[in-house]
């Protein structure tokens, strides 16, 4: 058996909230995902969901707890280390698309591999090709539709070839035809590439299309992961 991508064990978050008490949001969350995986994270509204995904995404710090990755805690990591799993290993997509609006299309796709500093040669060009957007490659965020803007979104997400891809409700702000193109397009897209998937939804039929979801409901994950 392959060692697993990622392994969350117990993990915890409050918030501290000035003069009332800490709000306690995630109980002990524990799941593993395996290379090459992609699960839906489904609960209400409230649950924790974007929290959980931010802490997964180095975007927030838990308050305990344990995140490993490929057999090994992260816990020990310096800053530096952290920064370039962030950078390297993690590709993000947001609900509202959080695309540069100065920025074209083909600036936006390439900005996480400028920041990185590394070569792309023509990977962008496809990467660009195969979401739909080569004809838009100059145009600005504010002169596409939310569907396209998801779409370069994706692209962005996976210009340097993560191995997970983080995706927080990346259909909620479309249409149901733009909706389900934009997840067809991103589940074949990191099923092709072998990378594995977490992607938030209240949404079962979105759920539905991702694999086997793990439910969270107020801070807890519905049945217990091994
Ligand atoms: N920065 C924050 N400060 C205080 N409370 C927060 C913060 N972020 C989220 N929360 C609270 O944590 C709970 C879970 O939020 P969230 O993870 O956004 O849920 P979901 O994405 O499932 O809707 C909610 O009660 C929310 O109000
Ligand atoms: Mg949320």
């Amino acid at each position: 058996m392959s060692v697993p991508l990622l392994e969350v064990r117990d993990l915890r978050k409050s918030y501290q909230l000035t003069g009332r008490p800490a709000l306690e949001v995630l109980h002990g969350i524990q799941f593993s995902l395996n290379p090459g995986e992609c699960r839906p994270i489904c609960g209400p509204s409230g649950a924790g969901k974007s929290t959980l995904l931010h802490i997964l995404g180095g975007l927030e710090s838990p308050d305990g707890g344990e995140i490993i990755w490929k057999g090994e805690s992260m816990k020990g990591w310096n800053r530096t280390q952290g920064a370039l799993w962030r950078r390297g290993a993690v590709g993000f997509i947001f609900q509202s698309y959080h695309l540069i609006p100065e920025l074209t299309v083909e600036e936006n796709v390439r900005l996480p591999a400028m920041l990185a500093g590394v070569q792309l040669g023509e990977r962008w060009e496809d990467l660009l090709d195969e979401v739909g957007m080569t004809l838009r490659r100059d145009h600005l965020p504010g002169e596409l539709s939310g569907g396209e803007q998801q779409r370069v979104a994706v692209a962005r997400a996976l210009i340097l070839e993560p191995d997970l891809i983080l995706a927080d409700e990346p259909t909620g702000n479309l249409d149901v035809a733009s909706a389900t193109a934009v997840l067809d397009l991103l589940v074949r897209m990191v099923r092709e590439r072998q990378k594995s998937l977490l992607l938030v939804t209240h949404d079962e039929s979105v759920a539905a299309k991702v694999g086997n979801p793990l439910r969270l409901l107020d801070g807890r994950l519905a049945e217990k992961e091994k």
